[in-house]
């Protein structure tokens, strides 16, 4: 039954959606999610007790993510019903934000497989909206919410205002897609202002979700600013950024398969450097059972995908979880 939906969503990726205009497959796979009750087949779901995991102090029923790019709230509902450990919500920002013109997604073809570009800029619709559809969303699952600012201040006010309806809060301080968030790497004293700020506004757990394009700056100043906050989660990492003529801002986001090898190389580095202090989520190229088992042996504590969930569907989950349980037998 799990490799005959295999099969029926490569045939559908491969058949249709990768053949229609980027925004049209969007569109239908948006409106598949959110009105298609896949959740109710149990298909999806793999309740080994021997999968969960703790991060941060919370526990999650298994070690698969789903990273953040949905704000919708019947998609993170639905998403809490397929099998994820935790779902992450969109990176909300202070005041709504229409995002960057189309085209802002692409897909793009890499040696390693399929994955896409994107210069979404945080298309989301602000605070006070969104604490509206979070007190709304009935809870099945646990749920990252997902911050992002261009001062302090916006990143306080935002956890601050969205803290209660987050089992943890993770911090987006490396979108490629938004200078004044991705540029923010190169001055860690500030985000050491920032962690410390976040910190005292909260007692949630803290996600750091860190750029695969500032290793060296992650590794020495970042994380340890992160770790002297009281902050020890880190999720490494965000899209990488790239040129991208296609898109609307000439640049974007690569994700995908092609990320995995620096993924697992930075979870290796970090696990190494830090030891047991430091919770790591290792995200960037997870798009397969085996590279969701090859992050955990490289040291991460879970894993996230989003990536993969288009290109190889909510089976996906199933998947992953079936491997990982196998090697905890
Ligand atoms: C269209 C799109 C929108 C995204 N939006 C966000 C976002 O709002 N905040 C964030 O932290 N990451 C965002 N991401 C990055 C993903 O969460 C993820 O970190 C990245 O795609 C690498 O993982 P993957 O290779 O499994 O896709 C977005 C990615 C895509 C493709």
């Amino acid at each position: 039954m799990v490799r005959a939906a295999d099969l029926a969503y490569r045939a559908l990726y491969r058949g249709v959606l990768s053949r229609l205009p980027e925004q049209a497959a969007i569109s239908l796979g948006q409106w598949g999610l959110r009105t298609l009750p896949i959740d109710r087949l149990p298909i999806f779901r793999n309740a080994d007790p021997r999968l969960a995991v703790a991060l941060g102090g919370v526990r999650l029923p298994n070690p698969l993510i789903l990273s953040s790019m949905y704000y919708d709230t019947r998609i993170l509902y639905r998403a809490m019903g397929l099998g994820f450990g935790a779902v992450t919500t969109k990176s909300i920002t202070r005041l709504p934000r229409p995002g960057h013109p189309r085209p802002n997604l692409v897909r793009i073809e890499t040696a390693e497989g399929s994955g896409f570009v994107n210069c979404n800029g945080f298309k989301n619709p602000g605070l006070e909206a969104y604490r509206a559809a979070l007190a709304a969303l009935p809870r099945r699952g646990i749920l990252i919410v997902a911050a992002a600012g261009e001062s302090v201040e916006e990143y306080v006010d935002v956890v601050t205002g969205l803290a209660e309806f987050a089992d943890l809060i993770e911090l987006n301080i490396s979108s490629p897609n938004t200078r004044l968030v991705y540029e923010s790497s190169q001055r860690p004293a500030e985000l050491g202002k920032l962690f410390q700020a976040v910190r005292a506004a909260t007692a949630k757990p803290v996600i750091v979700k860190v750029s695969p394009d500032y290793r060296q700056t992650n590794e020495e100043a970042i994380v340890p600013a992160a770790l002297d906050a009281g902050i020890r989660v880190v999720h490494c990492g965000n899209a990488r950024r790239v040129e991208e003529p296609r898109l609307s801002q000439r640049a974007g986001g690569l994700s995908g398969p092609a990320l995995l090898a620096a993924t697992l190389d930075n979870v290796r580095r970090l696990r190494d450097r830090f030891g047991a202090d430091l919770d790591i989520i290792a995200g960037g190229g997870i798009d397969a059972p085996s590279k969701a088992r090859a992050a955990l042996a490289a040291g991460a504590t879970a894993c996230a995908c989003f990536t993969g969930f288009i290109t190889r569907g909510p089976i996906l989950v199933r998947l992953i979880l079936d491997e990982l349980a196998e090697g905890r037998k």
